[in-house]
């Protein structure tokens, strides 16, 4: 493989320095930029990064072998990484849209049998590779927004056999597309019609017999939960999350999306990696959070969806808590790739200043699933992983939102976007 070399970005947005533990507070704003800088990569792996004098100067008797992209005028920054989604399902759901845009609310329409009960018939029928292909469309999108790493939540079999089939398309996926997908078992994302009756025998099946064969067949590393009033209650969570643990899989919640419930807590307590949304979670569960170093994962896509306030991150970010932003893609509550426009929301809803929002969608959205040894930032050693968007700024990548600014996006050294346009 020829040597790649990045060149003469107007700013290198490397966030260098942050792998050991998430950015917090003050730290955030703190994005190491370079002016006029380089990267130099080599078999999927950054070996260089500088200004591009001293880059030149060092690999001279080189630069005639390497590919060469030219970033003048432009901003370069690590892949996008996108630690919370519902990549893998098959459906839509817009009829549904257009009852809430009438006034129901998300709960009305699920607890009706529709939201993800109905994306979970619609999973539980489709056939792997329609799920599969429907999946890798979206990952095609992703990758065209510039996000190069997906965290991807089963959740819509909820049954051993369909969680199972959801795990392995987007296990196929990581093995097949440029996007690197780690993935999360969701089991308990809901109590599925079957055993509406006898929630108590659901929760036995994910802890007794679904968390013990997700382990053993290695398809998930993270455990997730959604502890929220009428869906799971902090004590089902905590077991779920605790049986995840006694298997190797990490904790992970979505917690205090709807109204206060114990989540933030709960995710002190267990030792999450992360607790998400964390709309209405609590000073005190916050000052928890902080204090064990839980990423609290916002999701503003999720609440501009459903016409909500969104979650307050300068409550989060003054208690110390690291924050990362993830776009919560799935079919009903935020049918969105776009972390760049999830980026623009961070900061127009959430009061988040722009290089936070960076940071956020990155260095600590890569700790957020376990991956800040390897992606997040560009820095020696790392995975060659980079976008080039065509504006001059890190800021125009925000505030020109809803429009795609990536140009050329770099995995694993690998030119897989040019010009716009999947190139693989
Ligand atoms: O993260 N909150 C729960 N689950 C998803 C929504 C899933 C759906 O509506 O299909 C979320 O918002
Ligand atoms: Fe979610």
């Amino acid at each position: 493989m020829r040597p790649l070399f990045v060149r003469r970005a107007r700013q290198l947005v490397t966030l260098a320095g942050s792998s050991a533990a998430p950015l917090v507070g003050e730290q955030m704003s703190n994005l190491s930029i370079i002016e006029n800088g380089s990267v130099w990569i080599e078999n999927g792996t950054i070996t260089a990064v500088g200004p591009d004098d001293e880059l030149v100067r060092r690999f001279a008797d080189r630069l005639a072998e390497a590919e060469v992209i030219d970033a003048r005028g432009k901003t370069v920054t690590p892949g996008l990484v996108d630690p919370h989604t519902h990549l893998v399902y098959a459906g839509s759901r817009e009829h549904e849209w257009t009852m809430r845009l009438g006034g129901a609310t998300y709960m009305e329409i699920m607890n009706a049998g529709g939201g993800i009960h109905a994306t979970t018939k619609a999973t539980r029928e489709a056939s792997e590779e329609t799920l599969y292909e429907e999946s890798k469309r979206r990952l095609d999108q992703f990758l065209l927004h510039g996000v190069t790493t997906v965290e991807a939540k089963s959740g819509y079999g909820l049954s051993l056999e369909h969680e199972i089939k959801q795990l392995n398309v987007a296990k196929r996926l990581d093995d097949t597309h440029p996007v690197d997908v780690v993935s999360t078992f969701l089991g308990a994302h809901a109590v599925p019609p079957e055993w509406k009756h006898d929630r108590e025998e659901y929760i036995r099946l994910i802890i007794e017999e679904m968390i013990p064969e997700v382990s053993r067949q290695g398809l998930a590393e993270f455990n997730d939960v959604f502890c929220e009033r009428g869906v799971f209650t902090p004590d089902e969570a905590r077991r779920i999350l605790e049986a995840g643990k006694a298997h190797g899989l990490t904790p992970k919640i979505h917690a205090d999306e709807i109204e206060p419930y114990g989540g933030a807590e709960l995710a002190a307590e267990v030792g999450a990696i992360s607790a998400d949304h964390l709309l209405r979670a609590s000073d005190e569960g916050l000052r928890r959070m902080a204090e064990r170093g839980v990423i609290g994962v916002l999701l503003p896509g999720t609440a501009f969806f459903l016409l909500t306030n969104a979650a307050h991150a300068r409550r989060l970010l003054d208690a110390g808590v690291p924050v990362a932003l993830a776009t919560d893609c799935n079919p009903g509550s935020s049918p969105t790739v776009s972390l760049p426009l999830v980026m623009s929301l961070a900061c127009l809803h959430m009061r988040m200043t722009p290089a936070e929002a960076l940071a956020a969608a990155t260095i600590n959205a890569a700790h957020a699933i376990g991956r800040a040894h390897v992606i997040g930032s560009l820095e020696l050693g790392k995975k060659a992983d980079l976008v080039v968007f065509n504006v001059p700024n890190y800021v125009q990548i925000m505030y020109y939102y809803g429009v795609n600014h990536a140009e050329t996006v770099i995995k694993d050294g690998k030119v897989v976007v040019a010009g716009g346009k999947v190139r693989v």
